[in-house]
């Protein structure tokens, strides 16, 4: 069984690590926020107070956190995870952080004696809770076959898809199909409703039907169809309209360096920043629905 730590303990962070903790291993937290801890305290994960305290004696140091800034300082800084692990151990990112922050990440893990690799994830919360996460990998191999016994913990398809950043390539591609499919979703959604459908008749002929696609049938924005959506539940997260505005973005400001046209993704990234700049920035990413007008019983 292995030392791992933890840094990042949120919707995805506390789950994950719960897989770890449940599967034998010894795992150190650490989050900035207290309701965080509490949360992984109660999932078996033993809570520290500092970065330093948690990577000292760690065989593998995993990231959950919400961006490639957060993620550079948390590893790179001056007090970071680097400065502390042991030589020789491996950092892996499961955050969606951009090719360039894994690459450069990367480069100062080889400066400083340990290895990182990019594996950022997909299959939300509920993926997370089941062990079922698909993992996409970008790092050297040496350092991915450290990481893998315990990813195996975590995720159920894991693929080593080419060096650094190309776990993130793969990410930042998938997002955008999964951006465009939220914000698909919740469009029709309102449509259907001001046409009268019923919403669970929607729901089910969708879904065995030409529209359906994964954001629709897991994340249904109208509530009460689907019990594990979050727009059953209060439209409380799940996957921040924040997190997958940022998302959104990554991938347009590639396709804009590429030359290559992203029009979809850039209205999905429109109305989610919309979204966002009017306070709904910390609901899920279903509530995209309730800022294009769907009305909901109580309102959300
Ligand atoms: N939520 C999802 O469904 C989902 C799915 C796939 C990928 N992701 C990606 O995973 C990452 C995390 O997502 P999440 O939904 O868990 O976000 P989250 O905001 O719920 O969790 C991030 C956690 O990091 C903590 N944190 C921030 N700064 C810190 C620091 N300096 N030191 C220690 N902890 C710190 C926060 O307090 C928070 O608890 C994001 O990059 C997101 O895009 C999320």
């Amino acid at each position: 069984m292995s030392k791992v730590a933890w840094i990042g303990l949120g919707h995805m962070g506390v789950p994950m690590s719960a897989n770890l903790v449940n599967a034998g291993h010894t795992v150190l937290g650490v989050d900035i926020v207290e309701p965080a801890r509490e949360r992984a305290r109660a999932v078996g994960v033993q809570v520290v107070e500092t970065v330093a305290e948690a990577v000292r004696d760690a065989e593998v140091v995993f990231t959950m956190l919400q961006n490639g800034d957060i993620v550079t300082d948390v590893l790179t800084g001056a007090d970071g995870a680097f400065a502390h692990m042991p030589k020789g151990s491996v950092a892996v990112d499961c955050s969606t952080t951009g090719i360039d922050t894994a690459i450069a990440v990367n480069a100062e893990a080889t400066a400083q004696g340990v290895s990182f690799v990019d594996a950022p994830v997909s299959g939300g919360v509920q993926g997370a809770e089941d062990g079922s996460l698909t993992l996409m990998l970008g790092g050297e191999f040496d350092a991915v076959a450290i990481a893998e016994p315990l990813l195996k913990s975590v995720g159920s398809y894991i693929v080593h898809v080419g060096p650094s950043g190309d776990g993130q390539k793969m990410k930042v591609v998938n997002n955008a199909m999964l951006g465009v499919g939220m914000a698909t979703a919740s469009e029709t959604s309102v449509l259907a409703q001001r046409l009268g459908l019923d919403p669970e008749v929607f729901y089910n002929i969708v879904l065995r039907s030409s529209g359906d696609s994964w954001a629709f049938r897991t994340w249904f924005p109208m509530p009460g169809v689907v019990a594990t959506s979050p727009s059953s539940h209060g439209y409380e997260p799940g996957f921040m309209i924040d997190l997958l505005k940022k998302d959104l973005h990554l991938a347009t400001a590639l396709a804009e360096e590429s030359g290559v046209r992203l029009d979809v993704a850039a209205s999905a990234e429109k109305l989610f920043a919309e979204a966002s700049a009017s306070g709904r920035g910390e609901q899920d990413c279903t509530a995209l629905a309730l800022e294009l007008g769907l009305e909901v019983d109580p309102p959300s």
